[in-house]
């Protein structure tokens, strides 16, 4: 039968503190050097301690020998007797099926273990309580069909005893081993041929039954306890009989204190246990309150180098859009100055030559030409030239005539009531111009409105210094705006040149 380690494990192994002692004590029967020979009972008992052996009962107990692991696994998996694989909590029954017994029933046993335990060996009731195996010769041959159930033999069993057997270990009972037939031992199923006057007649159970009544532990771990052994040695007195290992029945005050010894590392065990799961929880919990720490610093970390990287970014936009502004602002105010300069050149220019003539003078770039010229004293009769002397006569002349460029506008002598239009408000008219236009008879806007193409030919082409600026301006426009929708609502339209 192949056997192997079961592929679950428990973690570790130690025996108990009673079951240590007792190791201990198996391993000074053997000479300084031989205490490997003492294998067997230390591997039955971790067996018993833990109800199967496991890999580190193995290795527990070779540590303890010195023994090289693959040297306890050896012996672990060579003998039936270890078992490798949980069995009942409460009894594995091993059926022998060997010769003797199969020809007294074993094929017979081993149906009712299929029936009332499980359909295959070494599988668990229903329960957990029972499993069976079927066995080779367990020596008892005379007394089959037989089965060892913990550490005493089950013989001259039947199905029906069977039946009842297992269904007492089930309930928790501990049935009395030996024959289930009522013989004394291995004697004539028949009865006593011989010595029938002596043998057996003064003891109601052989030894070896007398002793597993006394023990008690015939069934492992029936009462939920820890088997309770002893050497031989530890408890002074003769062996049993057929005592496994070498052991023998403890008294009372025995099993208590190793039941108080048991129950005692129990607690501290289970204090231990309890001592490490809380301090693996708080490593744990320090571990992750870390964790959380250092995850926050970093994102605290990114946030700050985000912000800071935003405001640097902000900042250099601000920057630039503030040289930007400024180079903006210098090149408006250089233009503005210009463009004042021009203006001022400008109206200085119209200026004087107002002075010049109101004063009858020249400018002197005009004066030479103005004093060799005769047709410049007598310009030739025009529609333009006639209008002119109109001008000179009510007042200075502030432009000069050209014939033929359209006809001058029709002036007044004084502005109406006496209060004249503030030309200014219209596009493109400053003080200069308004001024001009006052010189020509201008003084209202309704005046402008009423121009034709002539009039504003006139205009353009005469006033010297401004030429152009009547038709560019839209001078006409403007009035009739004025004029038809009033100043207020030209004012708003100017804002967006709408005329
Ligand atoms: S054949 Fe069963 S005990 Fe020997």
């Amino acid at each position: 039968m192949l056997r192997r380690l079961h592929h679950e494990q428990p973690a570790s192994f130690a025996f108990t503190p009673a079951n240590r002692a007792w190791a201990e004590a198996q391993m000074t029967k053997y000479p300084e050097g031989r205490q490997a020979s003492a294998i067997i009972p230390l591997l039955f008992r971790a067996q018993e301690q833990e109800g199967w052996l496991t890999k580190p009962a193995i290795e527990h107990v070779a540590d303890m020998l010195g023994l090289p692991y693959i040297r306890a696994l050896e012996v672990a998996t060579f003998y039936f007797m270890f078992q490798l694989a949980p069995v009942g909590s409460v009894a594995h029954i091993q059926v022998c099926g060997t010769t003797s017994c199969m020809i007294c029933g074993a094929e017979d046993l081993i149906a009712v273990c299929k029936r009332k335990i499980a359909a295959e060996p070494f599988a668990l009731s229903a329960d957990g309580k029972l499993s069976w195996e079927e066995v080779e010769c367990l020596g008892a041959c005379a007394n089959a069909p037989m089965a060892q159930i913990g550490k005493d033999y089950f013989e001259d069993l039947t199905e029906e005893s069977l039946e009842k057997l297992i269904d007492r270990l089930a309930a928790g009972e501990a049935p009395q081993p030996g024959s289930q037939v009522g013989r004394f031992s291995s004697e004539p199923a028949s009865g006593l041929t011989s010595c029938a006057e002596t043998a057996g007649g003064k003891e109601s159970a052989n030894g070896s039954v007398a002793l597993a009544l006394v023990v008690g532990d015939g069934v492992k771990r029936i009462d939920g306890t820890e088997v309770a052994l002893r050497a031989p040695w530890q408890s002074g007195g003769r062996l049993g009989p057929i005592g496994m290992m070498g052991t023998r029945p403890m008294t009372a005050a025995q099993r208590a204190e190793e039941k108080a010894a048991a129950e005692k590392a129990a607690t501290e065990k289970a204090k231990a246990e309890k001592a490490a799961a809380e301090k693996a929880a708080a490593e744990t919990a320090q571990a992750e309150k870390a964790a959380a720490e250092k995850a926050a610093a970093e994102k605290a970390a990114a946030e700050k180098a985000q912000a800071e990287k935003a405001a640097a970014e902000q900042a250099a936009a601000e920057k630039a859009a503030a040289v930007q502004a400024a180079a903006e602002k210098a090149a408006a105010e250089k233009a503005f100055a210009e463009k004042a300069a021009a203006e001022a050149a400008e109206a200085e220019k119209i200026s004087k030559a107002l002075v010049a003539a109101q004063t009858g003078t020249a400018l002197e770039a005009e004066a030479a030409p103005a004093a060799s010229a005769p047709e410049a004293a007598a310009p030739e009769a025009s529609p333009a030239a006639e209008a002119a002397p109109a001008r000179k006569a009510r007042g200075p002349v502030v432009v000069e005539v050209e014939a033929g460029e359209g006809v001058p506008p029709q002036g007044l002598d004084a502005p109406r009531d006496g209060k004249a239009d503030d030309l200014q408000k219209m596009e493109g008219i400053g003080p200069v111009l308004e001024r001009i236009c006052h010189d020509l008879g201008v003084f209202h806007f309704d005046q402008i409105a009423q121009w034709g193409a002539e009039e504003v030919a006139w205009m353009d082409t005469n006033l010297k210094g401004f030429r152009g600026r009547v038709s560019r301006d839209k001078w006409v426009a403007q009035a009739k705006i004025i004029v038809e929708e009033g100043l207020e609502r030209f004012l708003e339209r100017a804002k967006t040149n709408d005329y």
